[in-house]
């Protein structure tokens, strides 16, 4: 008796999008240690902690794909791409990162909802909330580097700014706390 509660096409791409959050692990790392090298041990702290959260995400989907009685594929992590050149290139790389983890989220959630399997619908929606989060997180570090200094950012703004974010909460707070159920 086959007891798979997920289609191949799902299996496929839920397979493809654990291996994408384990390569937003990977990019993450890469930031960190390329920040920790340029001295800015509080970004690299920051930078971390999130590629950790990344991994959490890797997991969250293994789980869920073993759970519905499918097969969990391992595959290889493409390599993260160059360094950045500068913190601010650093946060534009994470945003657009972000935001194409969000365009592979609602594919996702999209293929659920067609196939009418709505566990994966379901679970799907976390991320789609996770998501937000996730994009509000790196639109506030963008902002941190505007109201820097932007392009002319100086060494003082950016001393400032590393040490603020090694205190960081790793998701986005304050007002981004605010929902509908919690206002
Ligand atoms: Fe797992 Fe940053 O999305």
């Amino acid at each position: 008796m086959d007891t798979n509660r997920l289609s191949k096409t799902l299996t496929a791409a839920l397979n493809s999008q654990m291996t994408k959050e384990a390569y937003a692990s990977q990019i993450y790392l890469s930031y960190a240690a390329w920040a920790d090298n340029q001295g800015f041990g509080g970004i690299a702290n920051f930078l971390f902690r999130h590629a950790e959260e990344e991994r959490n995400h890797m997991m969250k989907i293994l789980e869920y794909i073993l759970r519905r009685g499918a097969e969990v594929q391992i595959t290889a992590i493409p390599a993260p791409h160059d360094n950045p050149v500068s913190i601010k290139k650093c946060f534009e790389k994470v945003f657009e990162h972000e935001v194409d983890n969000t365009k592979a989220v609602y594919k996702l959630v999209k293929m659920s909802f067609d196939e009418e399997d709505w566990a994966t619908w379901n679970f799907m929606q976390w991320f789609v909330k996770e998501q937000i989060e996730e994009e509000t997180l790196a639109m506030n570090l963008l902002n941190k580097i505007k109201i820097a200094g932007g392009d002319k950012v100086n060494n003082n703004a950016l001393y400032s700014l590393d040490r603020d974010l090694k205190n960081t909460p790793d998701g986005a707070g304050s007002a981004q706390d605010v929902t509908a159920e919690k206002p």
